[in-house]
């Protein structure tokens, strides 16, 4: 579902190269092998990482406060269900950071005419609410969620546009551009 939602929100072409940051076992990312030029999954779970099976995807270890590529390398990045992870096991106190400093990372290997699409559950919502009762109250995993507008307004600070492409329940999607 989550990958027909990114295939409606934008048009794939052959010449496109694409992350998935906290892309996992390429759930996601295995959608696209044919119908782009090049996917790299970047996430810092080497064990995720080693379920990838398909030999088209490229893995790299690492997080997305330091993103391991050049400038301006990808036509198209995407996090799905991943974003609110990025922050798990620091100190609440970083948080606020160490999204900021994802996000500009993302900026920075993005295209000038790329787009970034971050699916995301509404912690506003009675089902976004059971995410994050389950994921910090139970596991205490310290995820960080954002409501659309919170989230687009992070981004623009960044020097981005950002739209509410779509919502159903408690998931959203923002689709970003650049401002140029
Ligand atoms: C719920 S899984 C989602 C996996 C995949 N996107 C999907 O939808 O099937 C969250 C993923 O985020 C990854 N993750 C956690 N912290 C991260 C970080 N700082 N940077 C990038 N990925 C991260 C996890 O390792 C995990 O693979």
């Amino acid at each position: 579902m989550h990958a027909e939602i990114i295939r409606s929100t934008i048009k794939l072409n052959k010449n496109m190269k694409l992350l998935d940051i906290g892309g996992g076992t390429g759930e996601i990312s295995n959608y696209f092998v044919n119908d782009v030029k090049e996917i790299s999954i970047l996430d810092p779970s080497k064990e995720m990482l080693s379920k990838i099976d398909s030999n088209k995807i490229k893995r790299f270890c690492g997080s997305a406060e330091k993103i391991p590529f050049k400038n301006n390398s990808f036509d198209i990045i995407y996090c799905v269900d991943s974003l609110h992870h990025f922050t798990n096991s620091k100190d609440i106190k970083e948080w606020r950071k160490v999204i900021r400093t994802s996000i500009n990372e993302m900026s920075r290997v993005l295209n000038k005419k790329g787009t970034i699409i971050i699916i995301e559950f509404n912690p506003q919502k009675i089902g976004g609410k059971i995410i994050k009762f389950i994921e910090n109250s139970l596991y205490n995993f310290g995820s960080s969620f954002y409501d659309p507008n919170s989230l687009g307004d992070l981004f623009k600070t960044e020097g981005m546009s950002s739209k509410l492409e779509y919502e159903r329940g408690h998931t959203y999607v923002l689709k970003i551009t650049k401002n140029i």
